[in-house]
């Protein structure tokens, strides 16, 4: 089976790249490099530079014979959406239209998507299953939401059929030290906390600490990158035995608070790490984590690499260097 993999040079795409070649996929990955890296590409893998919003570019990449996409290429950061959303709006929204028109016009009928729990919003009701309501509190979030809706229509439309993974909190490093590339500028928890670490910066801010949780900060639940990475290789296989389109949530149903990561980074690291409380940042829903019950029961999937102590560890094997 033939993959084009878009956005696969990125944090998540090479781990998902390298899951695809360890199960004998061929795979092709369209990417743009902006925040993807060279050192993350893989030998057995053929490497297309380009961009989602160049339709003649990524027609090229859909016509040599693809028989599925995994589409991750997007904008990511919340607290950016609320800032810039016409980045997101660009990237997220024309971005995946462009790439559901282009499978259309050479016949590409399988997609897994990379959708995210930011299309919960603030939760009624915890873990989140995915019968909980959409209300997406983040632009970011509400992109991701739009587009499922958009899945939807395509695959009673066009016959495309999808599996959309709605990731929580991804985090980790490939354990072997396959994936090295670090991310230029993170927005997201845990790098700032590795950088805060090993010296990059001198510190950082914690987004609120008046909220109602156990010690006042967010809670959030953190699944390792190569559990993400599992999930998409079984959303393929689940597509060339099924007819039918899922959305399923990827998490491991644990909450850990902002300052449980960095104390527990302090502990495994040996590295002081300097904070300091600021404003909660917009777009931030205080406590979610996700019910995963029903990627076991149609994937067979569950996270096995998701222990906070191997997130920590195997992120830092990177960022220590
Ligand atoms: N945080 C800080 N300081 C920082 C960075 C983050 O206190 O410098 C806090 C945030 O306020 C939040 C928590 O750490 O409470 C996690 O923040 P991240 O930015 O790492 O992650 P988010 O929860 O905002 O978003 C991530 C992904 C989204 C996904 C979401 C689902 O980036 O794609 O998890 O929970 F939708």
């Amino acid at each position: 089976m033939h993959v084009l993999v878009i956005g696969g040079a990125g944090y998540i795409g090479s781990h998902v790249v390298k899951n695809l070649l360890k199960n004998n996929f061929q795979v092709s990955v369209f990417d743009n490099l902006s925040t993807g890296k060279k050192i993350n590409f893989f030998d057995k893998a053929d490497y297309i530079i380009g961009d989602i919003l160049n339709k003649e570019e990524l027609d090229a990449a859909m016509a040599r014979n693809v028989d599925a996409v995994i589409l991750l290429a997007a904008k990511k950061a919340v607290g950016e959406s609320m800032e810039t959303p016409e980045l997101y709006a660009q990237n997220n929204i024309c971005g995946t239209v462009n790439v559901l028109n282009s499978m259309c016009k050479h016949n590409v009928k399988k997609l897994v998507f990379s959708s995210s729990a930011a299309v919960y919003g603030s939760p009624v009701y915890l873990p989140v299953d995915e019968k909980h309501p959409l209300n997406p509190i983040s632009f970011y979030g509400f992109t991701k939401y739009d587009m499922e809706k958009y899945f939807e229509w395509y695959d009673q439309l066009k016959g495309i059929k999808f599996v959309s993974l709605r990731y929580f909190n991804a985090v980790g490093y490939d354990e072997n030290g396959d994936v090295r590339g670090l991310e230029d500028n993170p927005q997201n928890l845990l790098p700032i906390v590795m950088e805060a670490a090993n010296g990059t910066r001198s510190g950082l801010k914690i987004f609120g600490n008046d909220y109602d949780t156990r010690d006042g900060t967010c809670i959030r639940d953190y699944i390792h990158v190569s559990d993400l990475a599992t999930a998409h290789t079984k959303a393929l296989s689940y597509l060339n035995t099924s007819s039918e389109s899922q959305i399923l949530n990827l998490g491991t149903a644990t909450g850990i608070t902002v300052l449980e990561m960095i104390k527990k980074t302090e502990e495994l690291t040996g590295k002081k790490i300097s904070y300091e409380f600021a404003p909660r940042r917009a777009g931030d829903p205080a406590v979610i984590t996700a019910s995963a019950q029903k990627a076991r029961d149609i994937l067979g999937w569950k996270a096995t690499h998701s222990d906070l102590n191997n997130i920590i560890l195997s992120t830092w094997n990177v960022y220590k260097e």
